[in-house]
């Protein structure tokens, strides 16, 4: 055992204690279980705060989280040009096994941008969040929305497999001629082997290439939407998308939305997010979408697409459309996006909170007065 310190920062978004307090426990929790370190055997924390966070001291929210007898300090942070806002940062000295190069710094959401070489660096188990459900129920909004919010990259399983469908379309392969599913699987196969899929992270989007190419728009639309629900129903095609969002998920925090991220891709997932919304609600977004893309289309046909869609995700024998155990389902029928988005970041917050203490730590028993420390 030594002596040794882990340092890290988050952005905060509004100057509210309360998004304070949650940043800065978000902040201590992933230092402390990224380090492996106990409780007990924290010695001190000092944190510093950007001079335009006003209304708690961080260190409030070590207390909270049960740090009595480790010492605690605050400072303001000095104030050069150009550097990052509303960010609370926080050194955490403690006794631990490891050596101090193994000790891992952590920044997150805006903050990382303070240190890019850590942001990729070889982590010990980068963090998951899982949305699936439904079309139309707002997976790939609000996952860019949290995503943004937490400074994790976004990973869109869906478009995975409107290229692959796109792809077989390309190779003249009629996924909807109702013939034999045997034979579609044995000709899809065959023609996925030649597939070059490639997923790029630019500028934080997640764009799409086929053998070169960019589809990332050409994927959006709707038939090879249909082709890419009928192409997910074939075994081989799955394994070969589920190791590549594995892959992506393994160096980086990411939001995945899919049909079976948490049931299936990542079932280790920090938060599980089943999405949903009811039909007409998820039909009414579909057209919206589709005309703000330029595309006029009639509401019925919108619905009856939606509802062969559901119901072939949902009954299909690989990996079907359905609730993980430890989801949490989240109707967004009557919720405005950001409502939605707060209210996944809360479950998200609460749930490394969780995590924290099932590391060793209490909640803290101190009536704490949040502005006297
Ligand atoms: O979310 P989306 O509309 O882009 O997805 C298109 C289709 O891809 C969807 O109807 C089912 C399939 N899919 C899947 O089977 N598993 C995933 N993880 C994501 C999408």
């Amino acid at each position: 055992m030594g002596i040794r310190s882990a340092r890290g920062a988050i952005t905060v978004m509004r100057d509210e204690g309360d998004e304070i307090l949650s940043a800065t426990k978000e902040l201590l929790s992933e230092i402390i279980t990224r380090n492996q370190f106990k409780h007990d055997d924290v010695i001190s924390i000092i944190f510093t705060a950007t001079k335009d966070l006003t209304k708690v001291y961080p260190a409030a929210a070590a207390r909270e989280l049960g740090f009595t007898s480790a010492a605690l300090m605050c400072a303001e942070e000095m104030r050069v040009e150009g550097s990052l806002p509303m960010c609370v940062r926080a050194c955490v000295t403690a006794e631990c096994g490891l050596p101090q190069r193994d000790i891992e710094h952590v920044y997150l959401r805006e903050a990382t941008r303070l240190r890019p070489d850590l942001a990729r660096a070889r982590r010990r188990g980068a963090v998951a969040i899982a949305i699936d459900g439904p079309g139309g129920a707002g997976k790939s909004t609000l996952a860019k929305m949290v995503a943004e919010a937490l400074g994790f990259v976004y990973v869109d399983t869906g478009a995975m497999y409107r290229a692959a469908a796109l792809y077989c379309m390309r190779k003249g392969i009629d996924l909807s001629d109702g013939s034999l599913l045997a034979r579609r699987l044995q000709s899809v196969e065959a023609v996925l082997d030649s597939m070059d899929l490639e997923i790029k992270f630019v500028d934080g989007a997640q764009k799409i290439f086929l053998c070169g190419g960019d589809v990332t728009e050409a994927i959006r639309d709707s038939a090879v939407g249909t082709g890419a629900s009928q192409v997910s129903v074939i075994p081989a095609v799955r394994e070969k998308l589920v190791a590549l969002q594995r892959k992506l998920a393994q160096d980086c925090d990411v939001v995945m939305d899919g049909r079976d991220i948490g049931t299936h891709v990542l079932p280790n997932a920090r938060l599980k997010i089943y999405l949903d919304a009811d039909l007409k609600t998820r039909v009414t977004r579909r057209l919206k979408d589709l005309r703000e893309k330029g595309r006029e289309a009639e509401s019925v046909e919108v619905e009856r697409e939606l509802r062969e869609r559901d119901h072939r995700d949902m009954t299909r024998d690989a990996s079907p459309l359905c609730k993980a155990d430890d989801a949490v389902v989240l109707d967004t029928s009557n919720l405005t996006r950001e409502e939605a988005r707060e209210k996944i970041i809360e479950l998200f917050r609460r749930g490394s909170e969780f995590s924290l203490r099932e590391n060793g730590l209490t909640a803290g028993s101190l009536e704490v007065t949040r502005n006297v420390l």
